[in-house]
């Protein structure tokens, strides 16, 4: 093996990005590509070529359809894996979830090249569905193999035009009838650790080019539906209106009130959907559809801040005479990521004198559904100007090169270990 420590190659990084970043392009700096798109379906392809032809991993589709590339180790011990998500939110940016797994390919392929001898399996993956899609089951892939989605609950979801999860699955690869084959569990992972862009300002601002992430913030969704009455905008009174829209309103800023006056660190709530029904010039709007999300770093914060909101939305009801219901569609607990993990990073960042900062993550990830199972760790690269979930997303190529190379010292140091557990 030669002396020197492998470090990456960033130009053929780059030239991937940049063709992965043409899947989906909206022409503006962004990508649209959400899970089932045909975009999602291409960049499937590309990822499994480049795992398959270019690196020369194993590769196989498992049934909610992740995309997994293998590299076998030398004793039969559970896989070293690292990776992240290749779908976008809708009209996204380019690097949120594809600079993950280009990472962890780079990562793979820069110690095959160098000739690394390694005990554990090696493993990458693409998780489906991270983000939100039309069939409302975000971090699809992370949660089906920690079984925390089952065959039953999936076979039976559909999308907002009733197109059904099951032929989105196949298309994409997989097969809901499989699901319990997914499941996988700590004697099938070692360790899982995935890059990913901060989304927020804290790095840029500390000028610090990683982020260590201590933990993952709990996400409450509830979807609210709201039934007023459809009636003539000119001709029906004041007096008599149950106007759903403004009902909604109101339910938003409300939650905005909550959030504000609970006065708790890293608390927030968003209505991020909203539509309106019928949605004409001269129509009193009939019903309201809303999706609200609330983040902490506790389940206390977040299910108080959730009660307090359906005591408040009883009361607009009772005002508006509307029919409001509730639908919670996640509730998701904060997740620590693993001591071990974390002090196996900071470690290799001393050895490379790579500053960085310990972050608590207020985005969600797949790696808060593989702590639930096994050794998770992230690292994060600076989001410049702290823009994510748009076109503007933006993260420098040398801060992802560090943080490459701060990944393969942490695999190398892994790899001598049989137990993460103390
Ligand atoms: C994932 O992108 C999330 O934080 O919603
Ligand atoms: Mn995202
Ligand atoms: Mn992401």
């Amino acid at each position: 093996m030669p002396n020197l420590l492998p470090t990456c190659d960033m130009l053929h990084f780059m030239d991937r990005f940049d063709r992965i970043s043409k899947i989906g392009s909206t022409g503006d700096g962004g990508v649209h590509r959400p899970f089932g798109s045909t975009a999602d379906l291409e960049l499937r392809d590309l990822l499994q070529h480049i795992a398959r032809e270019e690196i020369g991993l194993e590769v196989h589709v498992d049934p909610i359809a992740n995309i997994w590339g293998i590299r076998l180790g030398s004793e039969n011990l559970p896989a070293i894996v690292l990776g992240s998500h290749h779908d976008s939110v809708p009209h996204g940016g380019r690097f949120d979830g594809p600079l993950g797994i280009l990472v962890a390919l780079e990562v793979i392929q820069t110690l095959k090249e160098y000739g690394f001898h390694h005990r554990h399996p090696l493993a990458f993956v693409s998780f489906t569905a991270e983000e939100p899609n039309p069939f409302d089951v975000s971090t699809m892939g992370s949660r089906t193999i920690a079984g925390r989605l089952t065959k039953e609950h999936l076979l039976q979801v559909t999308d907002w035009d009733g197109r059904s999860l099951q032929d989105a699955i196949t298309a994409a690869g997989g097969d809901l009838t499989h699901i319990p084959l997914a499941r996988k569990s700590k004697s099938d992972i070692f360790a899982f650790l995935e890059l990913h862009i901060e989304q927020g300002r804290r790095l840029e601002l500390a000028k610090v080019p990683i982020g260590i992430v201590t933990g993952i913030c709990g996400i409450y969704r509830e979807h609210i539906t709201v039934v007023g009455e459809a009636n003539h905008a000119g001709t029906t009174m004041l007096r008599d209106r149950h106007d759903a829209l403004l009902a909604g309103a109101q339910i938003a800023l409300a939650l905005e009130e909550l959030v504000k006056a609970a006065q708790t660190d890293g608390l927030v709530g968003t209505v991020g959907r909203f539509t309106i029904t019928p949605n004409a010039a001269n129509i009193i709007p009939g019903a309201c559809d809303l999706m609200v999300e609330i983040r902490g770093a506790t389940s206390d914060a977040i299910h108080r801040t959730a009660q307090s909101l359906a005591k408040a939305t009883t009361a607009i009801a009772k005002q508006r005479g509307v029919v409001i219901t509730h639908d919670v569609l996640l509730d998701q607990t904060p997740q620590p990521l693993a001591p071990e993990l974390i002090e196996l990073m900071k470690q290799a960042a001393h050895t490379q004198t790579i500053p960085f900062q310990s972050l608590f993550s207020m985005a969600g990830h797949d790696a808060t559904h593989m702590a639930s199972f096994t050794h998770a760790a992230m690292l994060f690269v600076p989001s410049i100007g702290g823009k994510s979930h748009c076109k503007d997303e933006f993260t420098e190529m040398r801060d992802v090169e560090l943080a490459i190379n701060l990944l393969i010292q942490t695999v190398m140091k892994l790899d001598l270990l049989s137990s993460l557990d103390i």
